[in-house]
């Protein structure tokens, strides 16, 4: 699978997203995730599974092959809330380093918070403890704070991308500053699942909707997807996503439709860019 990233990321293009599970159930998804091949895993503070998260991969013995992302709930950007907030991050992984950490979202204070929590991030990636830092949810505004005015080595903004939610504001900052896009809720939460283009499409290459989805976002230059999926069988589904090739007639089709649905509500103080 190809591996994505500049500043210190090398992350495989597709993960396993985690939120909403948890126990023994998170430890199966991930320890199944991992057998199938998966070298990508996605989790937060915020899910209350890195516990879960991190017993599943030292149960596959593949800590050293796993791409690990978790991130920092926004209530803990102060300084030395972010580096208790890493060091228990850490220890419920069961490891000594995570391969990317993320501001998980904007604080309401976000542009005057910046400077510290980065300067913290910058601290755990020159120590070796994050290997890779970025953000999530940031429009290009704090983007372009964090990157041109602080100078920080963002490598992700992980941010809802998927087929009924575009992205291309945040995309073309992205590329031109060499930081990779994962898309979260890949799958629209499950919205994708039932769209009839989707469908129609899906038909003629013998796939289901949700693949075609995922081809759909993989086949755009430097952007990642976190599928969530919990069982073998859709985590198999969306590894075989990669196998789709799209022809220019699906594409223009797929980039025809309406980009605008979102998902995942922001809170009022964060100024997203408009969808599409
Ligand atoms: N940074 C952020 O603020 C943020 C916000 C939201 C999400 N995320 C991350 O992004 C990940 C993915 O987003 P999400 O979980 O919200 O939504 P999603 O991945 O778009 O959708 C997940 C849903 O799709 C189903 N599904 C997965 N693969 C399928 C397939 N091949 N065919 C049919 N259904 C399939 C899953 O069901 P099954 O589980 O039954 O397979 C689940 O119900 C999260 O888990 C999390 O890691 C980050």
């Amino acid at each position: 699978m190809q591996r994505l990233g500049e500043h210190g990321l090398h992350m495989p293009q597709l993960g396993l997203g985690t939120y909403t599970l948890k126990g023994a159930a998170c430890r199966a998804s991930v320890e199944s995730a991992i057998g199938l091949g998966y070298r990508h895993i996605d989790t937060a503070q915020m899910y209350g599974n890195e516990e879960d998260v991190g017993a599943a991969i030292e149960a596959s013995g593949l800590r050293a092959q796993i791409h690990l992302t978790t991130k920092v709930w926004h209530t803990n950007l102060a300084p030395d809330a972010l580096r208790r907030s890493f060091d228990e991050s850490l220890a419920k992984l069961r490891t000594d380093h995570v391969d990317l950490y993320l501001i998980h979202w904007p604080s309401p204070t976000m542009a005057a918070d910046l400077p510290a929590a980065m300067a913290v991030m910058c601290k755990l990636r020159e120590q070796g403890m994050a290997r890779a830092i970025g953000v999530s949810n940031f429009p290009v505004s704090l983007m372009r704070q964090a990157i041109e005015e602080i100078g920080a080595p963002i490598a992700c903004n992980q941010v809802e991308f998927n087929i009924l939610h575009g992205q291309t504001t945040v995309l073309k900052y992205a590329r031109a500053h060499g930081v990779v896009v994962t898309a979260y809720a890949p799958l629209g939460k499950g919205r994708v699942l039932d769209n009839p283009t989707l469908a129609q499409i899906a038909g003629k290459h013998g796939a289901s909707p949700a693949q075609i989805a995922l081809a759909w976002l993989l086949r755009q230059p430097g952007v990642a997807a976190i599928p969530k999926a919990g069982g073998v069988a859709n985590q198999r589904a969306n590894l075989d996503a990669l196998k789709i090739e799209l022809d220019a007639q699906d594409i223009a089709t797929l980039d025809a439709l309406p980009k605008n649905q979102r998902n995942v509500a922001a809170g009022d103080w964060i100024a997203w860019d408009p969808p599409g």
